[in-house]
């Protein structure tokens, strides 16, 4: 845990030289992803690499490209990388597009651009819809719940792709897009875009392709011979996709991009106002200021690596995700979700008396660092270059992980697999928001308590006291009926 410090502004500078010392022991906190104990967070390529982004992200980080006149080198790069970007995804000469922050603010001027889009073309749209599969990633709750739209989240099939049947039945007038994942975080499958985007074309609604995930990966594996399905503007009805530089683009962080079958899209999320007494005002995106540092690291990363580079990394990630899928199988008591074709997986216990959370609680302790998924309980793992030459000390503490599982039955009653457990059987959804609000109004509040300081436990009572209070309410409801009833 880290050490409370006094609150306030410093009277007195510590300079650079005792400054740097404090960075240097806040940079040892967190799990050692050069050695490969994240699965997911960080997409760390090499020290050189490294290296390499950071001498180019400190040369622009200063430069500001809100205003495109005053730093023309990063309105050059930022054109050329959605150059780069759209040739990558096939979108022909019309395609256009911005960069981002990261994939949230991708999913936000997407979302943003069809609402205004509808409120053009289809005045009649009083309280619009977008229609998403539920391994949708929640930047799509998000960005509904900012711009007030109504999210329905369409089922899974039994592949865990979306069930294009569902989303046919329920387009209605009020419909404003459909969206798809390539792929899709919870169990890294590809949605059936073909098929999203023909029936997008058959309704005329726009259709959003997230690859914030897998957009700088699937074409690379995809030319490797990957059997991946089409996913990209091959696919006539996608309309725009978003599609992460910090990610497998190995770009620093910070940088996404947003791309546009045509203007006719895009044109929907600019930003323009003329009376403001600073001056004429347009923005592309959501950001005012922008850091050159994630524009000219971004473009850095594609020029350096070249079609090369990303070929040879994306080789590393598939055959690492191969040998981890491999042997996460050949353990009795689990089994990966699904078939995931990429380098996102997610893995669950086949064995009762093996609590999944608890075997994610004991790679913590080793130092892994691994999310836990809920729906199924299942733990998860985004393969990246770090991983490459790290399976075989993985599946060493996770065989090690799924004994001590077995042997401590009462541990999934304790620590993050208790909570997990709880939220992932909880049907009153309502009480877990109440519980997690709770948590962020501790960690943002005046004590500022970091997040192994969150009081979990007398939340998590709290919160099953009220949903087994809840529960016996509703079994005392239907017992009462049932005495009532002739049967
Ligand atoms: C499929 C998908 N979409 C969107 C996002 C959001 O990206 P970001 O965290 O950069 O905002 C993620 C992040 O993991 C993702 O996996």
């Amino acid at each position: 845990m880290q050490e409370k410090k006094e609150k306030g502004f410093p009277q007195k500078g510590l300079g650079f030289e005792k400054t740097l010392e404090e960075v240097k022991e806040l940079s040892h906190q967190g799990p050692d992803y050069k050695k490969g104990k994240t699965w997911g967070l960080v997409y760390y390529a090499s020290k050189e690499h490294n290296q390499f982004l950071q001498k180019v992200y400190s040369q622009f980080s200063s430069q500001n490209a809100l205003n495109p006149m005053a730093f023309k080198s990063l309105k050059t790069m930022e054109k050329e990388v959605i150059e780069m970007t759209t040739s990558l995804f096939h979108g022909g000469s019309e395609a256009v597009g911005v960069m981002t922050s990261g994939g949230t603010e991708s999913i936000l001027m997407a979302i943003l651009a069809y609402r205004q889009r509808a409120r053009k073309l289809k005045p009649w749209v009083r309280r619009p819809e977008i229609i998403a599969p539920e391994s949708v990633h929640v930047a799509f709750n998000k960005a509904c719940k900012y711009y007030d739209i109504k999210l329905v989240l369409a089922p899974l099939n039994k592949d865990y792709t979306v069930d294009v049947n569902w989303v046919k039945k329920k387009i209605n007038r009020n419909t404003i897009a459909i969206v798809g994942s390539a792929p899709q975080y919870p169990h890294g499958v590809i949605d059936d875009i073909e098929a999203l985007g023909k029936l997008a074309q058959k309704k005329k609604l726009p259709l959003h392709v997230d690859a914030c995930l897998g957009g700088f990966l699937l074409p690379f594996l995809e030319k490797i011979g990957e059997p991946i399905r089409a996913w990209d503007f091959r696919v006539p009805g996608v309309t725009s996709i978003s599609a992460d530089l910090h990610k497998y683009g190995f770009a620093a962080k910070g940088a996404s991009t947003l791309t546009f079958r045509s203007m006719d899209y895009m044109k929907h999320q600019f930003f323009v106002y003329t009376d403001w007494p600073g001056g004429v005002y347009a923005s592309p995106a959501m950001l005012g200021t922008r850091s050159g540092g994630p524009i000219a690291a971004a473009w850095a990363a594609f020029k350096s690596l070249g079609e090369e580079g990303y070929l040879e990394n994306a080789k590393k990630i598939i055959e690492t995700t191969k040998e981890l899928k491999e042997k996460i199988n050949q353990l009795p008591e689990l089994e990966i979700i699904g078939s995931p074709v990429a380098s996102i997986i997610a893995y669950c216990s086949k064995d009762s008396a093996v609590n999944i959370y608890t075997v994610g609680d004991y790679l913590m302790q080793k130092g892994w660092h691994v999310d836990k998924n809920q729906m199924p309980e299942s733990l998860h793992a985004i393969v990246g270059l770090n991983n490459a030459g790290f399976v075989d000390e993985f599946i060493t503490d996770l065989k090690e992980a799924v004994i001590y599982a077995r042997e401590n039955p009462e541990k999934a009653q304790e620590g993050g697999a208790a909570m997990y457990g709880m939220i992932s059987k909880m049907p009153i959804r309502g009480v877990i928001k109440v519980s997690v609000q709770k948590m962020m109004e501790q960690m943002y509040g005046p004590e500022g308590a970091m997040p192994d300081e969150v009081d979990e436990n007398s939340l998590q009572a709290k919160a099953q006291k009220v949903g087994l209070q809840v529960l016996e309410v509703k079994d005392k409801i239907k017992d009462s009926i049932k005495g009532r009833l002739p049967f």
